[in-house]
């Protein structure tokens, strides 16, 4: 049988993953696709770091690039994640036309058109299932599942950690902060959480999942992006009264307008809103049952209709899952000669570009505190009148005590930087104390 030899950089969670999941399934792996991929060394920060599965001391090494430049070593799994060094690494085995696999979204988000364009410009590929919600295979579905798809509609609960926090506060009626401290003593969060709370890691996730559906690289800058800090008890308590929960979603929606007439399709450059935020789901809805640490993708094609993708977005099995099938790809291209046969990312949609948050519409929850005096409602509904956002449903709950109660708004489809500016001039209503909380609403139309 043909033999593929692994140079991997990175021996810890997910490259240990990996190694044990070779060692596991490694025979099945060759049997189905008639290559063996043997891993030949694997290049480790320190030779004692913690690692859940073992790898023998004579597989490792401290010298990645050794690993790299090895004459015998024909693809490289880089597992090390970070940027800098990673994104080194990486042009290290490109240039030497060796195929790459990676997990790592961050170097993608940052740099990923500069490697896609290192990979064709030396004759490889670089292969990327596992940076994108672990275990569940969207790139692939995207890239090749979908391909005669336009993608219309793209939601997903792409961190485990910030689902995990949201569904326990809203099970167990705690707060964020108390959530996040116990997430961390159980290994569910991060000693250092705010890459995964303030948004960052599902931004990642999320450029990548919008370029490839949409055909043109898009610029992290351009997402817009909110975590889950400010998410409070009380917000989830009246969402859930409203018939909905709050999740921290990914949204990809292309332009509406585009995507009705075949002829206006194919000449209009996609105008694709790209953001990260929490929002309220209503409770029927397939995605305000995904639960705890678990990923779900929602995808609308336009000939498909929906489709769903539930799973362990993380963690060393799930990643390695994907690793696995990355590798299997590498191996049958090594195999056929057929480097480019799945070209890692393709320009389709020159023209395209991301919608600015203040031009996409949505509908909205609102929460403000006010005093409890004839006239105080007149005046909110006065300036959102100005600006023509309708109201769809007010609540004052009753049996406040104190000179200021909650007033929660539920508004109509408006544009965000309508519903920004009219909060500013309500927060500035001597009745309004506090600032506003204002939670997007998706109806997935
Ligand atoms: N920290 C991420 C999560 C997994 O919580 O989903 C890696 O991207």
């Amino acid at each position: 049988m043909q033999q593929v030899n692994l140079g991997m950089i990175g021996g810890g969670t997910v490259g240990s993953g990996v190694f044990h999941a070779l060692q596991l399934n490694g025979g099945l792996l060759a049997s189905r696709i008639g290559v063996e991929v043997r891993v030949r060394k694997v290049a480790v920060k320190a030779f004692d770091e913690p690692r859940p599965y073992e790898i023998p001391k004579s597989s490792m090494t401290t010298d990645w690039q050794a690993v790299v430049s090895d004459p015998q070593v024909d693809v490289i799994a880089e597992l090390a994640g970070g940027t800098a060094i990673a994104r080194t690494m990486v042009l290290a085995a490109l240039k030497l036309g060796k195929p790459v696999v990676t997990a790592n979204k961050a170097l993608l988000s940052a740099c990923g058109e500069e490697l896609f364009a290192a990979a064709r410009e030396h004759g490889t590929n670089l292969y990327y299932e596992a940076s994108v919600c672990g275990g569940i295979p969207i790139i692939k579905s995207l890239r090749e599942g979908f391909v005669g798809n336009r993608i219309t509609r793209l939601y997903g609960i792409v961190n485990g950690t910030c689902n995990y926090i949201l569904t326990r506060m809203k099970l167990e009626g705690a707060d964020f902060e108390a959530v996040l401290k116990d997430a961390q003593a159980q290994g569910y969060a991060e000693a250092e959480p705010s890459l995964d709370v303030d948004g960052h890691d599902a931004m990642h996730k999320i450029g990548i999942l919008a370029s490839l559906a949409h055909g043109f690289w898009v610029n992290p800058k351009d997402i817009y992006v909110e975590g889950i800090r400010s998410v409070t008890q009380t917000d989830i308590q009246f969402a859930n009264q409203l018939g909905y929960t709050i999740k921290l979603l990914g949204i990809i929606k292309r332009d509406e307008g585009q995507g009705t007439k075949a002829g206006a399709r194919r000449s209009s450059p996609a105008r694709v809103q790209v953001s990260v935020y929490p929002t309220l789901v209503p409770n029927g809805h397939v995605l305000a049952s995904v639960n705890h640490v678990f990923n779900a993708v929602f995808v609308r094609g336009d000939i498909v209709g929906d489709t769903l993708f539930y799973g362990r977005g993380a963690g060393k099995d799930a990643t390695a899952s994907a690793v696995l099938s990355d590798l299997a790809d590498a191996a049958l291209d090594l195999k056929f000669g057929t480097k480019h046969r799945v070209p890692p990312f393709v320009q389709h949609e020159r023209d395209g570009a991301v919608v600015p948050i203040g031009d996409v519409v949505s509908r909205y929850f609102v929460r403000l505190n006010v005093m409890d005096k004839p006239g105080v409602l007149a005046k909110i509904s006065a300036i959102f009148g100005e600006a023509a956002i309708g109201i769809s449903s007010v609540i004052q709950p009753e049996g406040h005590q104190g000179a200021t109660v909650p007033l929660i708004l539920m508004l109509h489809d408006a544009p965000n930087g309508a519903v920004t500016r009219a909060l500013k001039k309500i927060s500035g209503l001597a009745v309004v104390k506090g600032a506003p909380v204002m939670i997007r609403v998706e109806n997935f139309a």
